[in-house]
């Protein structure tokens, strides 16, 4: 073992006790100012979003002519002492006998003390992490992928692994990547197509864009299921809420209709928020002061009121009636676009809305029929600042609607005989939906950008 560490979050919890104890932090250095026999330096270990002040004295801290030469991004190793300062802006410094230069780094050190724009550092990947802005985003990120693991566990949900490598297409939009060890020149079968036999799986392969499927067959053995990981699309959206990798949170429940579905979409993001507002204040804060102003409050009021709810018809006339000269058409039959969601959310409800019973033309085949003929008991969540941010539904559990529905929609019937099957056997109503995990860190963040809370992410025409 190296040595023993103090995480400087452990300090700030309890800077009373640490005071005058002897400690050793490690960290990168944030900014460093010398003067007169006196080196102030901040650095900044990961452990929390505050960095930790080091003073350190010519006279007391051995080898103060190499600190002093330190710069930004170094990672340093300070052993010392902790000074309490209980009426100082921070609660501790710690005055250094010794700092060990693990690494300096080199003068074209890109994260100098000025700040940059989010697109100049989208453009190093590698390094950004280290600001404040991605401290911040990464670490409510991991805790609300906790918050969400914490839920489901809590609640009595088992968690199913559905596989990355997948035959089927769940959305049947096929905006699907392949998956294959052929070569380019791919042999062709009798009727010109591309022959998979020779393959790796001896079947077309593709990364998944939903483990909905499967959570289905898990969740008509377990009631209650959940999926948490990678989704791959290879839609062509140049916008900035689209990614081609990104991480889906998918439950699914058993003996459940569409209010159930809402409801569990409700109180899973109501919690996730509590759990952040909790956890992440500092990192918050700094979301709000610098992304987002209201942030805090958009937040701690969403934890108060209930979402709104509304079908598709209605917001098609509430869209119509508002005087608001859209881009793209507002018509019943038509998919409402971002800047309808947005509106819907921001203007008209002023707060998160369901969106239910859209035209079954415009969604997936496995929707559960409305009894108008024309509608499915599809529910999207709207969110002020980002959309679509969840997207579900009541299955299709009637084993004849959904043969229908698949032959309707002119996909391959065989190709859904096992979907078809857990309908002959056992088949009960049930549904879930899709949140869209890095949208939910948008509307955490109030980052605008997906690409700014995937810490290295995969979009059309580009891998950061
Ligand atoms: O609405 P979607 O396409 O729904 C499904 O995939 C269903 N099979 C889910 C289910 O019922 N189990 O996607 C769900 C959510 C969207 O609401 C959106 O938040 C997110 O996934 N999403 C994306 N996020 C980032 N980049 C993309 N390209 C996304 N496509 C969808
Ligand atoms: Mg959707």
């Amino acid at each position: 073992m190296k040595m023993l560490r103090t995480e400087i979050k452990h300090i700030y919890e309890n800077a009373g006790e640490f005071a005058e104890r002897a400690v050793t932090v490690c960290g990168w250095v944030k900014s460093i100012r010398v003067s007169k026999g006196l080196a102030f330096v901040s650095i900044s270990d990961g452990s929390c979003f505050l960095p930790a002040q080091i003073v350190a004295q010519e006279d007391k801290c051995a080898d103060f002519s190499s600190l002093i030469k330190v710069t930004t991004g170094a990672a340093v190793m300070v052993k010392g002492t902790v000074i309490h300062t209980p009426d100082a802006k921070q609660p501790f410094e710690i005055s250094a006998s010794e700092v060990i230069i693990e690494g300096n780094a080199a003068a074209d050190y890109p994260l100098q003390k000025k700040a940059h724009s989010l697109e100049f550092l989208r453009t190093i990947p590698h390094l950004r992490a280290r600001t404040n802005t991605f401290q911040a985003v990464f670490k409510i990120r991991s805790a609300a992928s906790f918050a969400i693991h914490r839920y489901f566990n809590d609640n009595g949900f088992v968690y199913a692994h559905t596989p990355i490598i997948t035959g089927s297409d769940c959305e049947g939009a096929g905006e699907m990547f392949k998956v294959t060890t052929l070569e380019s020149a791919a042999p062709k079968n009798k009727d010109g197509g591309i022959d998979y036999t020779n393959d790796f799986f001896g079947v077309p392969a593709s990364l998944t864009v939903s483990g909905q499927l499967e959570g289905e067959y898990m969740a008509l053995a377990f009631g209650k299921i959940y999926t948490f990981g990678p989704t791959f699309r290879a839609e062509k959206s140049y916008t900035a809420r689209h990614a081609a990798e990104f991480w889906m949170v998918e439950p699914e429940i058993a003996f459940a209709d569409l209010s159930d579905d809402m409801a569990l979409a409700e109180s899973l993001l109501k919690f996730v928020i509590g759990e952040l507002l909790r956890e992440c204040s500092h990192e918050l804060k700094f979301c709000n002061d610098f992304y987002e102003k209201g942030l805090l409050e958009r937040l701690n009021s969403l934890l108060s009121s209930d979402f709104a709810r509304c079908t598709y018809t209605e917001a098609i006339r509430l869209l119509g009636e508002s005087g608001e000269s859209f881009e793209y058409p507002v018509e019943w039959g038509l998919d409402l676009q971002t800047e309808h969601e947005r509106f819907l959310t921001e203007k008209i409800f002023r707060r998160p809305v369901f969106v239910t019973d859209y035209p079954k033309d415009i969604k997936a085949f496995y929707m559960r029929q409305n009894d108008d003929g024309k509608t499915v008991a599809a529910m999207d969540l709207l969110v002020p600042g980002v959309g679509e941010l969840i997207g579900g539904s009541q299955r299709e559990e009637r084993h004849d609607y959904l043969v229908k529905r698949i032959e309707e929609m002119g996909l391959p019937v065989s190709e859904y005989s096992r979907y078809l099957d857990s309908r002959r056997f056992g088949g009960v109503s049930h549904a879930g939906f899709g949140l869209g995990f890095e949208r939910l860190i948008m509307y955490a963040t109030g980052i605008a950008n997906i690409r700014d809370v995937i810490p290295f992410p995969r979009v059309a025409g580009g891998i950061y």
